[in-house]
């Protein structure tokens, strides 16, 4: 996170005796990024952090599930509306597809979950329907439809949902998911020509106090997800500073870059992982070049797989293929994919009566290494999908 916040209570130096009303202590945390040499956030807690009295393996979900090739190579449509509904944002993840550095699960969730740390990378939340509250060490941050929420690795936290199901993308990165480095400044300030400003983040509403002993905490690390009882409550943090902290952006605060030709996918940046990109495909003017054509080209990028959320508005390019509101389409790397048979047509003939927008919202990720299929993908797949484009080309 580019900039510096501040939530409660904290002494005016660092690293110097700040006490509690009764005179004991607070115990100090530092939550740092890549050693001692990134962003950082120094906490202040009620009790030691490090007081834990019990570790155990949860045995019914401790291996991690298991992903396929894609092979034989097709493109992939699945239906994600048509997954079972139920459970919470942490345990209820149904795997669609993943590799080495980023995996990708949706949920629709209608219950709590329980404390929750992710020790393995930062993970990115997408609410496509529903209204949540995550409370974290930091704070709390509501968070409604259309919201990314970045969760720093190691933050231990809960999903609440607020009011009903919660529908929600959930990509969990083996590093750092940050704003793209090109719209930052050096030291980190968003830059006039970045799409998204610091004024569009929303951090946690802080300090959360929460009583409680022999509190259980599901860890995630290399090996699978362990229920860690911490002897005290972990939210018992008086306050904190720092750099490092959960925050929320929603994807109508996404400024598009609009060219008078089609602009590829890197205008829709959001954010940047390892060896991924997460890009906001939002309401905005057609291409508005008399002669241009106003939806994608075929392409066929060598080096990626690309994963596509269908979230708001009528996709042009799908049109006719039966890709709706939360379906997921995968376009590997092998395969040339463009708009469906007619669609180009479609929307010529839109323009010249008027139609000059598009209110198409999609949330898309790119990978620069195959993606691979999770054990979910199967129960939502339309096996149809792939031959929609040659169907009409015959
Ligand atoms: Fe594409």
């Amino acid at each position: 996170m580019p900039y510096y916040r501040v939530a409660g209570e904290i002494p005016r130096k660092r690293h110097t005796r700040f006490r509690a009303p009764d005179g004991h202590l607070y115990a100090e945390e530092l939550m740092g990024e890549e050693g001692f040499s990134s962003d950082s956030s120094l906490l202040y807690h009620v009790h030691p952090p490090t007081a834990i009295v019990k570790s155990e393996g949860l045995a019914d979900v401790a291996a991690e599930p298991g992903l396929a090739p894609n092979h034989p190579l097709l493109p992939r449509h699945y239906r994600t509306q048509d997954l079972p509904a139920g459970g919470d944002l942490v345990l209820g993840r149904q795997l669609l597809v993943g590799n080495d550095d980023v995996r990708v699960y949706v949920a629709a969730a209608d219950a709590p979950s329980g404390l929750y740390r992710n020790s393995t990378g930062d993970e990115a939340i997408y609410v496509r329907t529903g209204r949540v509250r995550l409370e974290s060490m930091y704070g709390t941050i509501d968070a409604a439809p259309g919201d990314y929420v970045i969760v720093p690795r190691g933050t231990i936290h809960r999903w609440l949902p607020s009011a009903g199901r919660v529908d929600a993308l959930v990509i969990e990165a083996s590093g750092h998911i940050r704003p793209p480095r090109r719209y930052l400044s050096p030291v980190g300030q968003f830059l006039e020509h970045a799409p998204y400003s610091e004024r569009d983040l929303r951090g946690p509403d802080g300090p959360l106090l929460a009583e409680g002993e022999d509190v259980p905490v599901v860890v995630r690390n290399r090996a699978g997800l362990t229920t860690l009882t911490y002897a005290h409550h972990p939210f018992d943090v008086v306050g904190w500073d720092g750099c490092l902290y959960p925050y929320a952006f929603n994807i109508a605060d996404f400024e598009p870059i609009v060219k008078r030709t089609h602009a590829p996918p890197p205008v829709h940046q959001t954010f940047e992982g390892p060896n991924f990109v997460i890009c906001s495909f939002c309401p905005r003017p057609l291409d508005f070049d008399p002669e241009a054509v106003p939806i994608p080209y075929n392409h066929h990028n060598v080096d990626s797989d690309e994963m596509m959320y269908y979230v708001g508005g009528d996709y042009s390019a799908r049109k006719g293929s039966g890709v709706g509101i939360g379906s997921i389409t995968l376009h590997p790397s092998g395969f040339t994919h463009g708009p469906q048979p007619g669609a180009v047509e479609a929307v010529i003939r839109g323009l010249e009566e008027g139609r000059n927008t598009t209110d198409e919202t999609a949330v898309m990720i790119d990978t620069f290494r195959p993606l691979l299929l999770g054990g979910a993908a199967s129960g939502a797949e339309d096996p149809e999908y792939a031959w929609s484009w040659g169907r009409a080309a015959r």
